[in-house]
């Protein structure tokens, strides 16, 4: 479907419009009283949101182009219904299927102030393990905070192994100063170590996570708030979930964004990804006709700068 064949049939007046955006590739623009987003059809990928008297909460490359076969890097990708490396077979793309292809909209709606867009995807035939009749079916909704639901209906004939992730760029004013709360204690896994000696060897997050260099850690974690702090752009930003017990952190630094390619120069300074996710251990079972939810809730609010007392209230 064309932007205009889109908005013709899913179009909200002052709520939600098609169009083709200068990244190459058409785009739903989500409007309300609580701020504006746009999501892309390639991926049904976030690419920008901005709550009402804020500024932008998310980190998109100056590199990002859509319509090529790589996936955008920025916004909050949706790996599905793999995470990482596929699970036995390395000629796979990582992180899934469904990153650099077009979902369908299925339908648009306005809740009070609340806006909706409702993406699907469907696997027609078997690939890389996973039966044809398995569905992705996302629902981005700009309320009060910007909700990802991601719900993955097992219409095949066969049990699947789900891992997934909402990898969300969260935008931020120097890496350097950003700090992480809501995973103190928790164990991680270490994806910098080399697979061979990660099997069982969790280690335990002290204390708030800082950026000193590459990050690149699944938590197993249930607790549902993790919080950026941020106090160069005075602002924290809480990434709530449901459905999850892993949460992945993860910044480049220098060298990997430069080998990436795609993260321009000085990026990986610019953003921290905190995801969302059903990674590592937490990978889930979803037997024939069965279905499982993924839900993230992004929420921004401005943090005033340290206070003379020496608390930081960002913090707090
Ligand atoms: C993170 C992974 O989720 O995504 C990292 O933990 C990976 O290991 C990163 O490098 C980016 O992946 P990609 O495929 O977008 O380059």
């Amino acid at each position: 479907m064309t932007a205009p064949a889109l908005q013709a049939a899913h179009g909200l007046a002052g709520a939600i419009a098609f169009h083709d955006s200068e990244l190459g590739g058409p785009v739903a623009h989500l409007r309300s009283v609580h701020g504006t987003a746009l999501v892309a059809l390639q991926g049904a990928q976030v690419l920008s949101y901005v709550p009402s008297g804020g500024s932008e909460v998310l980190w998109l490359s100056p590199l990002a182009r859509l319509g090529t076969a790589k996936a955008v890097r920025g916004g909050i990708p949706v790996c599905w219904p793999w995470f990482g490396p596929h699970p036995n077979d390395p000629r796979q793309p990582a992180h899934g299927l469904v990153r650099s292809s077009r979902w369908r909209v299925v339908e648009t709606a306005v809740h009070g102030h609340a806006v909706r867009v409702r993406f699907a995807w469907a696997l027609e035939t078997k690939t890389a393990g996973f039966p044809a009749g398995l569905t992705a079916q996302l629902d981005v909704t700009l309320g009060e905070d910007l909700a990802l639901d991601l719900v993955t209906f097992n219409g095949g004939d066969e049990a699947i192994a789900l891992t997934q992730a909402l990898h969300t760029y969260l935008k931020v004013g120097d890496i350097g100063g950003v700090t992480v709360s809501g995973l103190e204690g928790r164990p991680y896994v270490d994806q910098l170590e080399p697979p061979s000696q990660r099997r069982g060897a969790h280690k335990l997050q002290t204390g708030l996570v800082v950026f000193e260099g590459e990050v690149d850690r699944i938590y197993a974690t249930a607790d549902p708030i993790a919080t950026v702090l941020d106090p160069l752009l005075g602002r924290r930003i809480v990434v709530d979930k449901d459905g999850s017990a892993s949460t992945v952190v993860w910044n480049p630094w220098m060298e990997k964004a430069a080998r990436l390619g795609d993260v321009g120069p000085d990026g990986y300074r610019a953003f921290v990804c905190i995801e969302t996710a059903n990674a590592g251990d937490d990978v889930r079972t979803v037997q024939p006709g069965t279905s499982h939810r993924l839900t993230a809730m992004i929420h921004a609010a401005t943090a005033a700068p340290s206070g003379a007392d020496g608390v930081n209230p960002v913090a707090s």
